[in-house]
């Protein structure tokens, strides 16, 4: 039975401390220059209907350096862009590849592809969740406080995808989730509902300051995701104030840290000086999107 991850709650805790485990492995191992060729002769078919910089890169280099292949699929130079059914790609697909990435606008257009292939499915990011960054993220975490358990995090910002995946995560990781959004920006009462009846710790706040006291980390995100670019004005209104500035890193706890999945907009969501500071581990989060799905990957297709 092939197994999919469209959303981080598609994998169970235990799976989870499993691939973060097994990452942190790959990790030390790249940096011992040992080879780890987990999976010889598969390939992974990268279907990208946005832009990409993080998750394209990791995933191609994962690839090769896992021993496979993948190749990178421009969703309008598919015969998608034309309008063939996703349904029928999924299964053409499933008859070359080992695996299929996809980011898409629609989170239903992955589970459809997902539905319909005979492969495992990953999830690059769609309008409702972005698990693999939120893996990354729970590698981060955990690898700067030793665990995840008990960890106060506080959002700042839009209740996106990123966000979503994050108070999803709750129910697996027990960090306690706490998040600031303008009103009408506020992540679905679903994805709340959901992470709250697995056990997952969330709360709602309208202001910046209640989600960031005493928080062990503090979260943002762009304003304007991909896909609502022609709110672009509206949003830039509606989110005033909840830029993350020095002093509101200031009462966090002492050991914070700042983290941000990127791309950045500085002056917007976040300052430069917090970006460019010493609580910013954001690069240290786009690396571990590499060990992450390395890990993913071998648990996912490597049989
Ligand atoms: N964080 C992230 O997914 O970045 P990309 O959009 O560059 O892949
Ligand atoms: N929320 C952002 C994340 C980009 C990695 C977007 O969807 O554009």
């Amino acid at each position: 039975m092939k197994r999919d991850f469209i959303s981080i709650l598609d994998v169970t805790a235990g799976e989870l401390d499993f691939l973060l485990s097994e990452a942190s492995r790959l990790k030390s191992m790249r940096r011992e220059g040992r080879a780890t060729p987990c999976l010889p002769g598969k390939t992974l078919a990268m279907i990208f209907e946005k832009s990409s910089t993080r998750t394209r890169i990791s995933f191609e280099v994962g690839m090769a350096e896992l021993g496979g292949t993948a190749l990178f699929l421009n969703a309008q130079d598919l015969q998608i862009g034309r309008g063939e059914e996703i349904r029928d790609t999924a299964r053409v697909a499933s008859r070359y590849v080992s695996g299929v990435m996809i980011r898409a606008y629609r989170h239903s257009t992955i589970e459809e592809f997902a539905r319909y292939a005979t492969v495992p499915v990953i999830n690059g990011l769609s309008d409702l969740e972005h698990p693999c960054q939120i893996l990354a993220d729970i590698m981060t975490i955990k690898e700067h406080f030793g665990k995840t358990d008990g960890i106060r995090v506080g959002w700042v910002g839009d209740g996106d995808n990123v966000c979503n995946s994050l108070i999803l995560s709750s129910a697996l990781t027990g960090m306690e989730v706490t998040v600031a959004t303008p009103r009408g920006y506020e992540p679905p009462s679903r994805v709340i509902d959901s992470a709250r009846s697995h056990g997952g710790r969330v709360t709602l706040v309208g202001d910046p300051e209640s989600a960031v006291r005493d928080a062990h980390v503090i979260v943002t995100d762009t304003w304007v995701s991909m896909g609502t670019e022609a709110e672009r004005d509206a949003r830039l209104r509606a989110f005033f104030g909840y830029t993350i500035t020095a002093e509101m890193i200031e009462r966090a706890a002492p050991d914070a840290i700042f983290m941000h999945c990127l791309p950045a907009h500085r002056g917007q969501e976040v300052t430069d000086d917090v970006i460019e500071g010493p609580r910013s581990v954001v690069f240290d989060e786009a690396e571990n999107r590499l060990h992450a799905q390395k890990a993913l990957l071998a648990f996912l297709m490597g049989g």
